[in-house]
């Protein structure tokens, strides 16, 4: 993409929104994905990015397993030129058992959309990411779809932003008719009208009609006086636009539409071009922001392997955080201080690739073969070292002690869970009393099964998973105290692959009765635990 920005950092940085979608599965995010995307004329067809049933190309095993299941766990990001403005959209996987997953993909955004469905309002999946937008500072946008088909009311669903998650609702469109008998939308911001139009496959290019505040009335009575009315009322309450507010993260402006229409996404895109933030400095780990036109730095938010079921590569995910990366720049690796090539670096847009030459401050660029990368590392150019934080992991709730079912490939067997460990796709443990046998820890059960898929058809090495009677994990911060954990079954030390000591336990009760033993005992919540 050229244009008067050039190669300049900050004002390639300046014209790039890097976002990502957060909904609970069903919503409409794969729809909407294509639908912004369609709209920005990336795509020709519907459903080239990961649409489900036909629509999508068998890719790998395990994305057979999606696929079977009809949910997403891989994530793509997708970029695209919208009236000069690059939109980067990280997609994020749909299933609440791959939550940690999100929250990687949610630190290497700068703002997120929240996709309701307009019919269900705020669910469960929905709720627990936007806590983590919360924690992240991320602003947030909520677009309420599905206004085509009958629903709640739409002041209702505003009341449940505000009392439910204490987000000021600030309309920026308003539903002209109820959900189901949807005649458009009002455009709070200068009042005027924009009817629905349900175009086919969503592959509707045309600019929309918009039509003034006296048209609407006379073609709409009652049903646009009360759409004005109601968001009059709304603004006149404290839902009245205010940047400050969304940037601040205490109120999200509030759009309606229907994604599989293609209605609802130009004022999306509208809106993230005119007010969400752009790329900016990120902190590195004393805090400094690092300037945007320092040389290259980024930081691996996601791995995956086998993507490609021919090569069973590993793909690493990076954000640019700094300067310009230039495919095949060799960067320092944060980690280990070896020097990292870039040569193979792609862009992965659904499951095309395509090769990435050059990327600006906000870009994801997809490095493929990168074994050495694990999600967290820093990669950057120049001196002085660099270094992002660290990710932090999730307090896995389940638990289950894995063994080959094949000792003649334990070789495989190891090589398959330290791969798994490095993912992120399940947390590893160790501890010296259960010697050669790992303990694999998970957020959500569905890790377990990927974990195990992939053990059994990538590495060859089927495995026999013991669930543990554990559901709470926290960091014990003295591991002079490991001792006082016991006894074992109800709790026990282990250790992290990162190094640190994790006490699991039963319940909430053994924690509070070894408290109550030992009140020297010092024990930390780990992220996510909601404890
Ligand atoms: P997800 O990625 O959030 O899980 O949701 P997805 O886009 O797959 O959408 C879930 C279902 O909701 C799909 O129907 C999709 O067509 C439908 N949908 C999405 N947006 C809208 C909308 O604006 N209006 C209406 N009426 N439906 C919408 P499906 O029957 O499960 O799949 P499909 O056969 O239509 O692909």
């Amino acid at each position: 993409m050229t244009t008067h920005a050039g190669s300049d950092p900050e004002l390639q940085a300046a014209r790039r929104r890097t976002f990502a979608v957060i909904s609970h599965p069903d919503a409409g995010k794969s729809t909407l994905t294509e639908a912004l995307a369609l709209h920005a004329r990336a795509i020709t067809s519907a459903g080239a990015v990961h649409g489900k049933g036909d629509r999508r190309g068998v890719v790998s095993d395990w994305m057979d397993m999606e696929k079977e299941r009809g949910i997403s766990i891989t994530s793509a990001a997708l970029q695209f030129d919208y009236n000069g403005t690059v939109i980067n959209l990280v997609d994020t996987p749909g299933h609440a058992d791959f939550s940690e997953d999100t929250f990687r993909v949610l630190s290497a955004v700068d703002s997120a959309v929240m996709l309701l469905d307009a019919a269900k309002g705020l669910e469960p999946q929905t709720l627990k990411l936007f806590e983590v937008c919360r924690q992240r500072g991320l602003p947030v946008i909520t677009f309420i779809n599905k206004w085509d088909r009958p629903g709640l009311d739409a002041l209702a669903l505003c009341d449940q932003l505000s009392e439910r998650i204490g987000l000021q609702p600030m309309p920026v469109t308003w539903p002209v008719g109820i959900a189901g008998e949807f005649a458009g939308v009002r455009d709070c911001r200068d009042s005027t009208f924009v009817p629905f139009r349900r175009s086919v496959g969503g592959a509707d290019e045309a600019d929309p009609e918009v039509l003034p505040d006296s048209a609407a009335e006379a073609a709409h009575g009652d049903d646009w006086t009360t759409a004005r009315d109601e968001s009059e009322l709304l603004a006149e309450s404290g839902g009245a636009f205010e940047l400050d507010s969304y940037l601040g993260g205490t109120a999200t402006p509030v759009l309606f539409g229907s994604a599989v229409s293609n209605f609802g996404t130009r004022h999306l895109l509208d809106l993230l071009v005119d007010v969400a933030p752009a790329a900016g400095p990120r902190d590195d780990v004393d805090g400094h922001p690092r300037p945007l036109a320092d040389p290259f730095s980024a930081f691996v938010f996601k791995v995956q392997t086998g993507m490609d079921p021919v090569h069973r590569d590993q793909v690493a995910f990076a954000r640019v955080c700094s300067g310009v990366f230039q495919r095949g720049l060799i960067a320092s690796h944060g980690t280990t201080g070896r020097p990292f090539s870039t040569k193979y670096a792609a862009q992965v847009f659904g499951q095309q690739r395509s090769t990435v030459e050059t990327a600006f401050p906000g870009d994801v660029v997809a490095l493929v073969n990168a074994r050495a990368l694990h999600v967290g590392d820093t990669l950057y150019e120049g001196r002085p070292p660099v270094r992002f934080p660290e990710l932090p992991k999730f307090a896995p709730t389940q638990f289950a002690a894995v063994r080959p079912a094949d000792l003649g490939r334990y070789k495989q067997f190891r090589k398959g869970v330290e791969q798994l460990d490095q993912e992120g796709v399940v947390q590893v443990f160790t501890s010296d009393a259960r010697g050669p046998v790992p303990v694999f820890g998970a957020v959500g059960s569905l890790q377990f099964e990927v974990a195990t898929h992939r053990l059994e058809h990538e590495f060859s090495s089927p495995v026999r998973l013991d669930h543990l009677p554990y559901s709470l994990a926290q960091l014990l911060v003295d591991p002079e105290q490991r001792n006082l954990i016991r006894p074992v079954g109800r709790c026990e030390v282990v250790q992290r692959s990162d190094g640190v000591d994790i006490a699991l336990f039963n319940d909430e009760w053994t924690v509070r009765s070894i408290r109550r033993e030992h009140p020297e005992v010092q024990l930390e919540p780990l992220m996510g635990s909601g404890q």
